[in-house]
């Protein structure tokens, strides 16, 4: 039997795309496994939202020159948003890939992979556009009991830093009915916990129905018989309505957790990424959020060095940082993205001073996780246990419903299942709990 490995660079809905993947090459016949060297097909699904992620395919393809060398009918194949941006660049840089293929192509995967394997050069097929829904492919989910659900694909926003929007097309919305019918199949297949994906989830329906529906959605999802949880992801600031936050604050299964990303906390720079919100704005959200929604956790992404960036705007971020008391931050420095609007951009902020922002970005981030993680010291809290942990193969990791971390000692038969645990011991990025019952 054939096997084969994929590797997994950037966001969720790269994780979907690959869980995608696995789905239609175990249909055509394959098994998956973790071993390169035994592996017929190394599929990568890139990420190239900034440079380190490029660097990374690169680095690890160009590893793998050696392996092929001693097993020359191995197929290397390179997919996703690099491979959509960089299609023929990759084949240059790395002839020893097979198979170079865009990230709306990924249906025609298999018999890309035979026409590789028969040809002696290298196959490249970047598709402009797609009609379909990679996510309309069966998947073959990494867990029994979570599912991915993009709900859109694509963005239209053009945040002027960010090559999502060439890489993934226009925003495209899955029709409700089916989406609803899709959370049927999956919860009766085993799964507890969908996560609905998209690169701003509140625009959903925009495109279909003339105005966003996403309240509704979740709504219709959160009534789903026999499941847990509902999780999404992105909110985008400038969509994120009333109605939404209404829906999540009724509570039930969809889970208190929010990642708005904020970017910069100055309107001079939000206004020149093409944010569409200011420093205010988005305070308000963030003000009604915890006003109506209980126990709930705000996560955030934040650049530091975009072009034009003073020490001024600096400090307008660091004060929402400081008012919004995120649970978590995701900082970035800033990547210039061949293509893009900022890209011309040429007050550039020298790698220097972008670093030591960075730095004092994270310093002060790490307090506010750091006092919110402690409140819950004491608390009971309901705990799904997603696995083994990644740092402490003694303990087992799982996740409140707000989406916070937990370490707590236990066996594998607790994996996929809601345990009543107490927390201990509260650092930045995650808790200690003492398990009880089965929830
Ligand atoms: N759709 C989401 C973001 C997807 S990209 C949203 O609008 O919030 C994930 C994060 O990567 C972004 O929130 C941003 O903080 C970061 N990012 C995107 N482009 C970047 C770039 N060119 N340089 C540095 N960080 C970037
Ligand atoms: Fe990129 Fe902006 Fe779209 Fe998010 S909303 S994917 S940051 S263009
Ligand atoms: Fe996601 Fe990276 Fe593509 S963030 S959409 S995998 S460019």
């Amino acid at each position: 039997m054939k096997k084969f490995r994929i590797k997994t660079f950037g966001c969720q809905m790269n994780k979907d795309d690959s869980e995608r993947i696995a789905g239609l090459l175990n249909g055509a016949g394959y098994v998956p496994t973790d071993a390169d060297n035994d592996a017929d097909v190394i599929i990568f699904n890139t990420c190239c939202v900034r440079r380190n992620a490029d660097d990374r395919l690169y680095g690890q393809a160009a590893a793998l020159k050696q392996l092929k060398a001693g097993q020359p009918d191995l197929v290397i194949a390179v997919g996703g948003c690099l491979a959509q941006m960089d299609g023929e660049a990759i084949q240059k840089k790395l002839p020893h890939v097979d198979l170079v293929f865009g990230t709306h192509n990924v249906a025609r995967l298999p018999q890309l992979i035979d026409r590789a394997a028969g040809e002696k050069r290298s196959v490249c097929e970047v598709l402009a556009g797609s009609e379909s829904f990679t996510s309309d492919l069966p998947g073959l989910r990494k867990h029994a009991w979570h599912a991915w659900l993009p709900i859109t694909v694509g963005c239209d926003n053009y945040c002027t830093y960010c090559i999502v929007p060439y890489v993934r097309g226009r925003e495209k919305s899955r029709p409700m009915e089916k989406l609803i019918d899709n959370c049927g199949s999956l919860v009766k297949d085993g799964v507890k916990e969908i996560t609905l994906l998209g690169q701003n989830v509140n625009s959903y329906g925009r495109d279909l129905y003339g105005a966003p529906r996403f309240a509704e959605l979740i709504a219709k999802v959160s009534a789903v018989d026999g499941l847990e949880r509902v999780r999404f992801t992105t909110s985008h600031p400038k969509d994120l309505t009333a109605d939404v936050i209404d829906t999540v604050a009724a509570g039930g299964n969809i889970c208190p957790h929010f990642h708005l990303p904020l970017q910069s906390g100055s309107d001079r720079v939000l206004e020149r990424m093409r944010r569409q919100y200011t420093s205010k704005n988005y305070l308000r959200i963030v003000e009604e959020i915890r006003d109506k929604v209980a126990d709930v956790a705000i996560t955030t992404d934040i650049m530091v060095g975009f072009p034009g960036e003073t020490e001024k705007d600096f400090q307008g971020t660091l004060n929402v940082v400081r008012a919004a008391g995120f649970d978590q931050a995701f900082t970035f420095i800033y990547s210039q993205r061949p293509g893009t609007v900022a890209a011309k951009y040429e007050d550039r902020v020298t790698p220097a001073a972008a670093g030591e922002r960075f730095a004092r970005l994270i310093e002060e981030q790490n307090s506010h996780s750091l006092k919110n993680n402690r409140r819950l010291v004491g608390n009971k809290l309901p705990v799904f246990v997603e696995g083994r942990s990644k740092k402490d193969n003694y303990r087992l990791a799982g996740r409140t419903p707000s989406n916070k971390l937990v370490h707590i000692k236990g066996d594998d038969d607790l994996i996929g299942r809601t345990l009543d645990v107490e927390i201990r011991e509260a650092f930045s990025w995650f808790l200690i709990g003492e398990a009880g019952d089965i929830a």
